[in-house]
């Protein structure tokens, strides 16, 4: 998490670096700060800020006093992991000399070994973080006499752990020294500009010749250039990012919240998504997974691997790929999957799913995976994110820029296009009929339209939703392709309202849950018209019978569902497996709703960051 901006060569550095650092907030929000270096005076300006979700907002104030004339500029915002979100705990950290700034995204694993060697060595430290010893090591090199890039090469050769780091120096006032492992880290040059950015979208505004770092690079960024190096000091040459969206897309253009905005743009998404990669007879193409039909045709179970509303997009992906695929599935957190002895194969299609295509634990499961020989496919929102370049295949989602910590239009994009997947795999394997195929294929097609006409009933879904504002004690239930849909109603709920929210298998209630049941408790059930619909009126009716209140999912019109209810959230009928596209709309909503009505912030909840970086 974490994010990272860096300018050099620009008399408006601090003005960039700020405006950069409002686009980087959703990735931690905890504190925030910048280091200036000042070309007239030879010091470094440092101001730091602590104020949950507001840090940026008042550091754009204190960079009042910052130098006329700035050299290279560090900004960063935070989400805490070593230590509490203080100001001493912001970053950037400083040596001690207070010439040299660092800023840091990711955890250093051996930092209390380094830390006990700083200390011995005299250093003082003043953060609890992992990071500061960072900046300490890179001022004994520089101490010694090597150029702040040497230093950093120096530094970064004992550390253990992940990071990107942006590194400046008073010595070398228009230097910004960056490198990366594991998270991400982009450079880029304009003119007589030179940025560093956790971020495209942070980088934008500057230039859209970007280059991404690459595993345990050092780049050395002056104003209008950049060299890049390995750790050994040997030249490498950046790789190019494409861009394909406009900073625009990364603004909340009249909306009240990107939430808001973020789920209008659902349909957009889920259009933009299927676009061009499956037609109406059912012919399916993927251009970016590069591995050849006859080798996904030899496939012989798929592994899915994600996290928090990716998860939840790979439990509803598992149930597709066995019904049209008619291949063994399943899903795994990533976090638990590389911790057990899981059997993949060079016949496994490991696909890891992640929106950010960053996040940790999904990376290191997907390494895994790799490790043991499955071919590996990235389905991700960001291109060219680390994931997408470790990857032997990429399936990108068409979502654009997603900035509200809540997963929603990215979650109905990964939905779609996993259907698509499953499709795909069941074509090139001739498990599915022409006449399957053609019938999923239209579905799909079709869904956007669905999305559209449920999210434009937000007015009357949020009129539903206020009468549960007071909820503490909810179920969310479902089965089949309910389940995966319940999963993520409870995360959302969760995460946004801060209300106690639990996901279960509809039929499962009554094997140990069933027994917290009570009035008071509200059941959120996922009852639209499948073939199961009347096993789940029966637990319906079970959760009733002790004294819940049931608020139900139904298809529009279902009048009979209407009155073994106490409320619904109609939704468009469509083809069950492609519901959860159309299902989980409502129910954001909801979420939605509850935390406003709590006068919680949708974009920035409380303790969590868009972008996972830590394990
Ligand atoms: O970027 P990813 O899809 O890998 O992120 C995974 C989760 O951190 C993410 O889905 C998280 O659960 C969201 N906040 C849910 O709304």
């Amino acid at each position: 998490m974490c994010g990272i901006i860096g300018v050099t060569g620009a008399r408006d550095a601090c003005a960039r670096l700020v405006a950069g650092l409002e686009l980087l907030e959703y990735r931690g929000y905890d504190s925030a700060g910048v280091a200036v270096c000042d070309r007239v005076s030879g010091d470094l300006f440092r101001a730091r800020v602590a104020e949950h979700g507001g840090s940026v907002e008042r550091l754009s104030g204190r960079v009042a006093d910052a130098p006329e004339d700035p050299g290279a500029a560090i900004g960063h915002t935070r989400w805490a992991t070593h230590g509490r979100p203080t100001e001493e705990n912001a970053h950037p950290h400083l040596d001690c000399t207070g010439r040299i700034a660092l800023v840091h995204n990711g955890i250093i694993e051996n930092h209390r070994e380094l830390a006990a060697g700083l200390d011995g060595r005299g250093h003082k430290r003043t953060s609890q973080t992992d990071s500061e010893v960072l900046v300490h090591l890179v001022e004994e090199s520089a101490a010694a006499g090597a150029s702040l890039t040497e230093s950093v090469r120096r530094c970064l050769s004992v550390v253990r752990g992940d990071f990107a780091i942006a590194v400046v120096s008073a010595a070398e006032p228009e230097v910004i020294v960056a490198a990366r492992r594991t998270s991400p880290l982009i450079v880029g040059v304009a003119a007589s500009v030179g940025i560093v950015a956790s971020d495209v979208a942070a980088a934008l505004a500057t230039t859209r010749e970007l280059y991404a770092l690459g595993e345990d690079e050092v780049a050395t960024v002056r104003p209008g250039t950049v060299e890049v190096a390995a750790l050994d000091g040997s030249r490498v040459s950046p790789r190019r990012v494409e861009v394909s969206w406009s900073v625009q897309r990364a603004l909340k253009g009249g909306y009240p919240d990107f939430m808001s905005k973020e789920i209008h743009e659902q349909p957009q998404a889920v259009r933009d998504t299927l676009l061009g990669r499956v037609d109406a007879s059912g012919r399916t193409e993927i251009e970016e997974l590069a591995i050849p039909d006859e080798e996904l045709a030899s496939v012989e179970r798929v592994q899915l691997l994600a996290c928090g509303s990716s998860y939840h997009a790979a439990l509803a992906a598992r149930q597709a790929v066995e019904r049209w695929a008619r291949l063994p599935a399943e899903a795994d957190v990533a976090s638990e999957f590389r911790h057990r002895s899981a059997v993949v194969g060079p016949r496994t299609l490991a696909v890891a799913v992640s929106q950010s295509g960053e996040t940790v634990d999904s990376l290191h499961a997907m390494r895994e995976a790799s490790r043991a020989g499955a071919r590996v496919v990235a389905l991700t929102n960001v291109v060219d994110s680390v994931m997408a370049r470790e990857a032997d295949g990429i399936m990108y989602t068409r979502a654009g820029p997603e900035i509200g910590v809540a997963s929603t239009k990215s979650h109905l994009a990964q939905l779609a296009l996993l259907d698509l997947l499953a499709l795909h795999l069941g074509r090139v394997r001739g498990a599915i009929s022409g006449e399957e195929l053609a019938e999923a294929a239209g579905a799909l097609l079709s869904l956007h339209e669905a999305v559209e006409t449920a999210v434009g009933r937000g007015d009357a879904y949020r009129a539903v939703a206020e009468r549960f504002a007071h909820v503490e004690d909810v179920y969310f239930l479902g089965r089949r392709s309910g389940l995966p849909v319940a999963y993520e109603g409870a995360l959302k709920l969760k995460e946004l309202a801060y209300v106690r929210a639990e996901a279960y298998p509809a039929g499962e209630m009554k094997h140990g849950p069933i027994s917290l049941v009570e009035p008071g408790v509200l059941v959120v059930v996922v009852a639209t018209r499948t073939t199961l619909w009347e096993k789940v009126m029966a637990n319906v009716e079970e959760m009733r019978a002790r004294g819940a209140t049931v608020l139900a999912v139904a298809d529009d019109g279902d009048e009979e569902t209407e009155r073994l209810v106490d409320a619904v959230l109609p939704v468009p009928h469509v083809a069950e497996a492609c519901s959860a596209v159309v299902n989980v709309v409502p129910l954001q909503f909801l979420a939605y709703t509850v935390a406003r009505a709590r006068g919680n912030d949708v974009d920035r909840p409380r303790n969590l960051a868009k972008v996972v970086t830590v394990e």
